[in-house]
Parts: C-alpha cells; sequence; structure tokens
C-alpha cells in the first residue's frame, strides 16, 4: 500500500547573502521563483498538500506563487530548522508520509523525490544524503561499525573525526508523520547554535528502534541549496544544461547547448536547429525545420514550419506562418500575426497588425495596427504613422499593393487592392484600388545656380 503524501518545504530563511529586497525562494531559476521548481517537483508525485514554512516577504511569496494550491505557515522568528517544520505540523495528516523540502534548494527532481518517499515506506525514515568531495558546513551522517546511520552531527557540533565524514545530510527526508510529530516534540535547542535542530530526530528514531534508510541524488547539484548570487548564477547553468541535454535528446540541433537559456517552456518539432545566445521565454513553440539564427530573443511565440530567424531579431507574443523570413535586426512586437511566405526584412518593426501570405516588408519600416494583404510589397524606409498623439489608428492595405520607399500612411486610411504608391509619398486620405497615387512635388533644377562660398 502507498501511503498518501504530504509535503512540507522550508522556505523561511531570510537570505541574508543574497544581498537582496526580494525573499530569497523568489530569486529565479529558468524565469521562475526557485520555490515554484521545488513546488512542481513535489506536485509531479502527486502530494495531497503542500505547506511552505514563510518568513520573510510572506506576501510577497504568497502572490507570487499564488498559481498553485499551496497551505502557507508563518515562522515568525527563525529559531532552527526543526523549529520551522514544527510550524508546519498542524497542517500534516498522521497517517501520511511527510516529504520534507527546502525552497531554496531548486533542482531537485521527481526521480529522487520518488525514490525517497519509497525508501520511507510505512515505517522507516528515509534521509536522502549525498557524497561530497568537501562536506564543509553540512550536517555529517554518522554510521555505525555496521554501516547503520547513528545520528546527524552539525558542522559546529562536530568532533575532529566526525568532519572527516565525507557523507553529508540535504536535509531532504521522508517519513511518517506521527513519527515526524513525535520527535519534533522531543527537540530541545541545547547545542553549539542554540537552534532547534530538525536533525536531531535521527537520534530519536534509532532510540525509537525505526530503521533508518538513505538513498542519493542522481547528480548533486539536485541538493545543492542557493545562498548567494554565485550559486544562484551555478544553479541557473546546471538547469539550462539539464533542459539543453533533454531537448537535444529529443532531436533538437544546439549549436551549443551552453549558450541557450530557456525561461519557459519550449516545445519544436523536427530538424529545427538553433544558434548561439537565443533566449526562449514563456511559451514558445517552432514548427518543423524552423531555423533560429543567433541573438535571437523569442517570447510567448508560435513558428510555423521551415520559418528562417535571422540574427538578432526580437519577437514577442505573435504568431508567424510558415516558410517566413525574418530578420536580420527585425522587431515583432504583441499581437502579431503573420502568415505564410511572409518577409519581415532588417530593421523592420511591426506591432499589432496582420500580414496575408507573400507579403515583403524588406527593409527599415514601421508597420502598426494594420492589416495587410497577401502578395504586398511595402517599400524600404515606410511608415505608417498610427498615433495622433492621443490616440492609434488603423491602416488597412489590400492584396497586390505596392508601396513605393519612404512612404508615410497616415492612419486612419484604406489603400485598395492592386494600388501603387509612388515612392516619397505622404498619404492622407484613401487610395483608390489599381490605380497609381503620389503626393510628390515636381523636381526642379536651377540652372547657373552657385553654392555659397566662405567669407575669406
Ligand atoms: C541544514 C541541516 C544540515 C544540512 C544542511 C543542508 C539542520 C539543523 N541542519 O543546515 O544538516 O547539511 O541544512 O543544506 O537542519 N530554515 C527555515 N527556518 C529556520 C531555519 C532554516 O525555514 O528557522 C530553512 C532555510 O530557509 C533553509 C533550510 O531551512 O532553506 C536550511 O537552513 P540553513 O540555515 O541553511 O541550515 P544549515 O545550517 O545549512
Ligand atoms: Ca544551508
Amino acid at each position: 500500500m502507498v501511503m498518501p503524501l504530504s509535503v512540507v518545504v522550508l522556505a523561511a530563511g531570510q537570505g541574508t547573502r543574497m544581498k537582496s529586497d526580494l525573499p530569497k525562494v523568489l530569486h529565479e531559476i529558468g524565469g521562475a521563483p526557485m520555490l515554484s521548481h521545488v513546488i512542481r517537483a513535489a506536485q509531479a508525485l502527486e502530494a495531497l498538500d503542500i505547506t511552505v514554512v514563510y518568513g520573510h516577504g510572506g506576501e510577497q511569496v504568497q502572490s507570487a506563487l499564488s498559481d498553485h494550491k499551496i497551505s502557507w505557515v508563518e515562522q515568525t522568528e527563525q529559531l532552527g530548522t526543526g523549529h520551522a517544520v514544527d510550524q508546519a505540523m498542524p497542517k500534516v495528516p498522521d497517517n501520511h508520509t511527510t516529504l520534507l523540502l527546502y525552497g531554496d534548494v531548486p533542482l531537485i527532481t521527481t526521480d529522487t523525490l520518488g525514490k525517497l518517499v519509497a525508501a520511507a515506506g510505512e515505517n522507516a525514515l528515509a534521509l536522502l544524503t549525498a557524497v561530497v568531495d568537501n562536506p564543509t558546513g553540512y550536517g555529517r551522517i554518522v554510521r555505525d561499525s555496521a554501516g547503520k546511520v547513528q545520528c546527524i552531527v552539525e558542522q559546529k557540533d562536530a568532533s575532529e573525526e566526525q568532519l572527516i565524514i565525507n557523507e553529508v545530510n540535504t536535509g531532504m527526508l521522508a517519513v511518517r508523520s506521527n513519527e515526524l510529530r513525535g520527535w519534533i516534540n522531543r527537540l530541545e535547542n541545547n547545542n553549539a547554535q542554540g537552534e532547534f535542530y530538525l536533525t536531531d530526530i535521527v537520534g530519536f528514531a534509532v532510540e525509537d528502534g525505526i530503521s533508518i534508510n538513505t538513498t542519493h541524488p542522481v547528480s548533486t547539484v539536485e541538493t545543492e541549496g542557493v545562498n548567494n548570487k554565485l550559486q544562484l548564477a551555478e544553479l541557473e547553468r546546471a538547469y539550462q544544461l539539464r533542459l539543453a541535454n533533454e531537448y537535444m535528446d529529443n532531436g533538437l540541433t544546439l549549436r551549443d547547448p551552453n549558450r541557450f537559456d530557456v525561461r519557459g517552456n519550449l516545445t519544436f518539432g523536427k530538424d529545427v536547429t538553433i544558434d548561439v545566445n537565443v533566449i526562449i521565454e514563456g511559451s514558445v513553440s517552432l514548427g518543423d525545420r524552423v531555423n533560429v539564427g543567433p541573438n535571437v530573443i523569442l517570447k510567448n511565440i508560435t513558428i510555423g514550419n521551415e520559418t528562417n530567424i535571422h540574427p538578432n531579431c526580437v519577437l514577442e507574443k505573435s504568431t508567424i506562418g510558415a516558410a517566413c523570413e525574418i530578420g536580420p535586426f527585425a522587431r515583432i512586437r504583441p499581437d502579431t500575426q503573420l502568415a505564410d511566405h511572409v518577409k519581415l526584412g532588417n530593421f523592420v518593426e511591426i506591432k499589432k497588425s496582420t500580414v496575408l501570405e507573400g507579403s515583403k516588408v524588406s527593409h527599415l519600416s514601421y508597420i502598426g495596427d494594420t492589416t495587410m494583404g497577401s502578395q504586398v510589397n511595402i517599400g524600404a524606409g515606410t511608415i505608417t504613422c498610427n498615433y495622433d498623439g492621443a490616440n492609434k489608428h488603423k491602416t488597412v492595405i489590400g492584396d497586390n499593393v505596392f508601396i513605393g520607399s519612404s512612404s508615410q500612411l497616415i492612419a486612419p486610411v484604406t489603400v485598395g487592392d492592386g494600388a501603387t504608391i509612388g515612392a516619397g509619398s505622404t498619404i492622407t486620405r484613401n487610395v483608390p484600388s489599381d490605380e497609381l497615387t503620389l503626393t510628390r512635388s515636381r523636381q526642379v533644377t536651377k540652372e547657373g545656380w552657385k553654392r555659397p562660398e566662405k567669407k575669406k
């Protein structure tokens, strides 16, 4: 029988060494608060309830995690890990297994936690321990000559011999709740730090004849905590490499997995290639055979099959069709829809616009609040003047329109199907279909005119 699972997450630590106003557990890994990574790993185990013990910045932490179903308890004073767990115990039913996690240890995996919970079974105390090169700072796992765990001793309370032990306590454990409750009630703070050490429960378990099992993480990054910005950056990279490996396993070509960042989630089709320094934010979906060039930011974007995103583009909250050519140096702002075979060239900015099949905006243009038909050609330097200083207005461009370079379309304005606009025109009124319209003034030459000369 599998016992129902309750999860307790400790997140009350102040995080002084982060030197930040943001509560420690809200610092982000892969664009999401550290605490939410821990919550997600726990949720995947089908925990019946998750209780977070918070301290500093409670309101901020709760509102950042408002998408998750969580019970919150406050630890007003940080009197030690045992005291922190004590705050959560009223939320945890006796006949559940309690799994204890930490809001500042973000890379723990569901796999490792599943093994830990299994090691607790119905009657054992399961500890997640790790063998490390440098155990400094950690609680040491003290075993007897038969290899049975006897107790955990903290760095500051350890003897010379104990300090040599390199099997350390990661802090994560699983045990039946009623046992945990009994032990927590017995904790005292007569130790080097004057704290209620959760780790003292291990000694009580031995006294009570409860067997103690240990399991290990697959990789030690899973159990590394964050206390400063360097550790945050190290775990960020470890997280990115984990994602990159997963994606490459699923067929994504990454030119360099060390220069690839996902701050959200990515889905992709077959034979997709992503060049260096690409940042994926929010929810991004790439079709088959999409190529993304270097230095591109993709945020909440859907891109169709065979589209090429050339270098140095910034694309946000839009949908791009198949076989489009975007950039280099293009910016697609929110609420833009491009149909198939659309081309947006260099230094083109487009916002809140729809462009139908085969249309081209090849150079140096601003297109805003515009509906554009199919097979349109927008000349270099064309600008839709959509803002009168107070309100935004729409530009409607029909099918097969040709707009000469350096034209301005003063919205609201409609250009009929098949219209041609001469280069350098300033269009203030609607343009009829299939005619040439231009607002250019006539070219004159002043014969015999001389340039002024500088006085001697
Ligand atoms: C703790 C363990 C140690 C282990 C190490 C792993 C104890 C006594 N020691 O030590 O064996 O090797 O973690 O990193 O448990 N917290 C609270 N409220 C408190 C105190 C702590 O919520 O009153 C939270 C912190 O935010 C942090 C975690 O508990 O997430 C661990 O606290 P920390 O002070 O880092 O414990 P260590 O002394 O490092
Ligand atoms: Ca610590």
